[in-house]
């Protein structure tokens, strides 16, 4: 049990997850300041910590931000001596910490050479990944901070079987089959809303993703009266074709006919038996041969990996990495298992267990970017195995600006379809806007022309 007088019960919480697992509480005692100086005040266990902070100067969301800061470092330490262990993003507890460096220097705050010791300094944010942070800002060369150029996103939440680590909300094609024609109606109404509002306010649509669950379950009729309508002069449109199983001749060449540039074929492991345990109907035969397909079409390849799938060992995992240096896609991005309430493998986890996989995420980086990939985008998710991340990597110049725009949230995304969220990014404010739309397709479905409003709303703010 944990104590504290601060107001960052949520916060400290989220810390003390990653040592003690969900069985514990963070309880709030009272809230003390006195004159000049803040008392927090942290109990864990019975064992009284006092911390004796002079009050930063400046306005007061700025000053809250630094307390908070400090109190999540402070509670980092403790835990860090009583557990003796060391997280390698130390306090920070954010999903985004390249957009938090980006802030920093971008808000002057901190000079751009000096950001590795700062986040090591302010957060105990390990050397590795600190560094990490900052190639990842060098490398991400195309944001442009303009209001009027935006990207867009339309979701297809719905896949041809549930894998057992999921918990993103998607229905198995058998159960929402009678529903997709309906469901492609109401989407093709709001792209075309969409436009009107691109055309009136003199938006440019630069990046398009169509993303999900797995857009190309769709057939390739459906796919192509979906992408007829997404008729935006851009340089990258990707579609998430994760599953290779969805994957025929007929679909490539529809995307193809629609100017789409680059597809993700998701391998998560090369191992057949692993891919059979997380309910993926594929094998790794199906990727290769998806992949070449996709090649001989001429598109960019994006490939998904996780490293802590159940009963995986470190030598797998570097088989898993070598293959996918011999296939040598343009993208590849690097997940860590987040072991989500929402997925079946949470409830079921007795193939879990992996005990050095930070040691395994630091040399698979490594070797990636050895091979001549570059790491360009990072984000973490709650649960995540060792509290580590999600990397991207890029070889050649082939960076997926959609990817950066959406994890920086330096670009207003508009986005369209259940469970889609549109963020209006307002750059000289410094704010972000948010339109989120229903979860569920029947209940889009219903309610399609309130998610039409909604979105008009904010455009004309
Ligand atoms: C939104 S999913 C869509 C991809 C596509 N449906 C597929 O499965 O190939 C994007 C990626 O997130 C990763 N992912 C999903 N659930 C995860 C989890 N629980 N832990 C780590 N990575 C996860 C997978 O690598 C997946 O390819
Ligand atoms: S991982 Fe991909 S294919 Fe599997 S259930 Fe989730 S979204 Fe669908």
């Amino acid at each position: 049990m944990i104590k504290t007088n601060t107001e960052f019960q949520k916060e400290m919480e989220e810390l003390a997850v990653v040592f003690y697992g969900n069985d514990f509480s963070v309880e709030i005692v009272h809230n003390e300041e006195i004159y000049n100086k803040l008392y927090e005040k942290i109990v864990v266990n019975g064992e009284n910590f006092e911390f004796d902070y002079p009050l930063p100067e400046g306005n007061q969301l700025k000053t809250k931000s630094i307390r908070k800061r400090r109190v999540l470092y402070s509670l980092y330490m403790v835990l860090s001596k009583i557990e003796k262990k060391v997280l390698p993003w130390g306090s920070f507890t954010g999903i985004r910490p390249t957009a938090l460096a980006r802030n920093l220097i971008e808000s002057g705050e901190v000079k751009d050479y000096l950001i590795v010791e700062y986040l090591q300094n302010e957060y105990a944010i390990s050397y590795e990944k600190a560094l990490l942070v900052s190639k990842i800002l060098k490398n991400q060369k195309g944001i442009i901070r303009n209001d009027n150029l935006v990207d867009f996103y339309v979701n297809i939440p719905i896949c041809p079987s549930r894998c057992v680590y999921c918990s993103f909300i998607s229905s198995e094609l058998s159960k929402v089959n009678n529903l997709v024609e309906k469901y492609l109606d109401c989407l093709i109404k709001e792209i075309k809303a969409v436009r009107k509002i691109i055309t009136e306010k003199s938006l440019i649509v630069r990046n398009v993703y169509i993303g999900g669950g797995t857009p190309s379950v769709l057939t390739a009729e459906q796919l192509e009266r979906l992408l007829g309508e997404v008729k935006f002069s851009t340089n990258e449109f990707t579609v998430e074709c994760g599953r290779p199983d969805t994957i025929t001749e007929e679909k490539l060449d529809v995307l193809k006919k629609c100017g789409v540039t680059r597809i993700c074929i998701n391998p998560q492991t090369f191992s057949n038996l692993t891919l059979k345990r997380i309910g993926r109907k594929h094998t790794k035969e199906d990727v290769f041969s998806a992949y070449s397909l996709a090649v001989e079409k001429g598109f960019k390849v994006n490939m998904d990996i996780i490293i802590g799938l159940p009963g995986e060992k470190e030598f797998t995992i570097n088989k898993t990495i070598n293959t996918l240096l011999d296939l040598y896609p343009n993208n590849l991005t690097i997940h860590t298992l987040s072991l989500k309430r929402g997925s079946d493998l949470f409830f079921n986890n007795e193939c879990l267990g992996i005990n050095n996989i930070e040691k395994i995420l630091s040399k698979a980086e490594k070797t990636v970017m050895n091979a001549g990939y570059k790491p360009y985008y990072l984000y973490r998710q709650k649960y995540q195995l060792s509290s580590l991340e999600n990397v991207g990597f890029y070889r050649d110049n082939d960076i997926c600006q959609f990817n950066i725009d959406s994890m920086e949230e330096t670009s207003t995304i508009i986005a369209v379809g259940a469970g889609a969220i549109t963020k209006r990014v307002f750059n000289l404010e410094n704010k972000i806007e948010r339109q989120a739309n229903v979860k569920f397709i029947d209940d889009y479905i219903k309610r399609i022309d309130e998610m039409i409003a909604k979105k008009q709303n904010l455009f004309n703010l």
